[in-house]
This record gives structure tokens, C-alpha cells and sequence, in this order.
């Protein structure tokens, strides 16, 4: 299937310095991209791995934040001198980088057990049903 193998969202929020809930870029978000971007082309990733600036990813309290697809890892409070460690452990070594992984107990998600959604699926050619749970939407 084609694709980038690993996928970096870094949040780039901004809200200002006065803004009570902070921001991943008053934070240092900008920083952290930059250097991935250049760790990813540094070691010949490039189409291969994609490190890609996003607004808010609803962590703030951790920022600056790093979601990791398809792995579903995230980490908070990156600074650029952990760059190297996201992407040589992380992303080369195949090891979530334990010391940066925000725990599921501070993550704020809906818990998929509540709130299940049905896989994504590609319709049949001729298939005209209507998307399983739009009707009425
Ligand atoms: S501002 Fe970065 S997660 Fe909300």
C-alpha cells in the first residue's frame, strides 16, 4: 500500500504568550519540526517518513506535542535537542522513547470502548449504499 511508513504531527498552535491553556508553539513546536524535518532528510528518509506541522491536537498541557501514526504513540514536552531520539529510536529503532510517551492517563481521548467508530473501508465499484451510520446525518 502506498504511503509514508511513519507519520510526525507536530503541533504548531499558537495562542499567544497570555493565553491560559499555553501552546505548542510558545512552547518551541516550530523548533522541534524544523529539526525533524532535517533529521528526516539528514538520513535519507525522505518518502519514507513524513514530519508535517498541524494546529491544535488537543494535548496543550504537554505541548509541544508529537503524534506518531500509524503507531498511535505521543509525546509531550518535546524540545528540538530530543529530535535525534525520536527519530533514531523512535522512528529507525522501532522503540517508543519511554521518557517523552505521555501515558494514556494524560492523554485526553474519548476511550475507543465508548465510542467506537467502524473501520474504513473502500466501496465496491457499483456499491451505492449509503455510508454505514450517515443516514440522517
Ligand atoms: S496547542 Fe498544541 S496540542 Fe493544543
Amino acid at each position: 500500500m502506498p504511503g509514508y511508513q511513519r507519520m510526525l504531527f507536530v503541533c504548531l498552535n499558537d495562542r499567544g504568550d497570555e493565553h491560559p491553556r499555553g501552546s505548542c508553539a510558545r512552547a518551541g513546536g516550530d523548533e522541534v519540526l524544523d529539526r525533524l524535518r532535517a533529521g528526516i532528510h539528514d538520513r535519507g528518509l525522505k518518502g519514507v517518513v513524513r514530519a508535517v506541522g498541524t494546529r491544535c491536537l488537543g494535548q496543550c498541557a504537554h505541548g509541544p506535542v508529537v503524534a506518531c501514526q500509524p503507531e498511535e504513540v505521543w509525546y509531550g514536552k518535546v524540545q528540538a535537542e530530543h529530535v535525534d531520539q525520536l527519530i533514531d529510536g523512535h522512528v529507525l529503532g522501532g522503540e517508543v522513547v519511554e521518557e517523552l510517551e505521555l501515558s494514556e492517563d494524560e492523554l485526553l481521548f474519548v476511550p475507543r470502548e465508548e465510542r467506537a467508530l467502524p473501520p474504513i473501508r473502500r466501496r465496491a465499484p457499483g456499491d451505492d449504499s449509503s455510508p454505514q451510520g450517515a443516514e440522517g446525518a
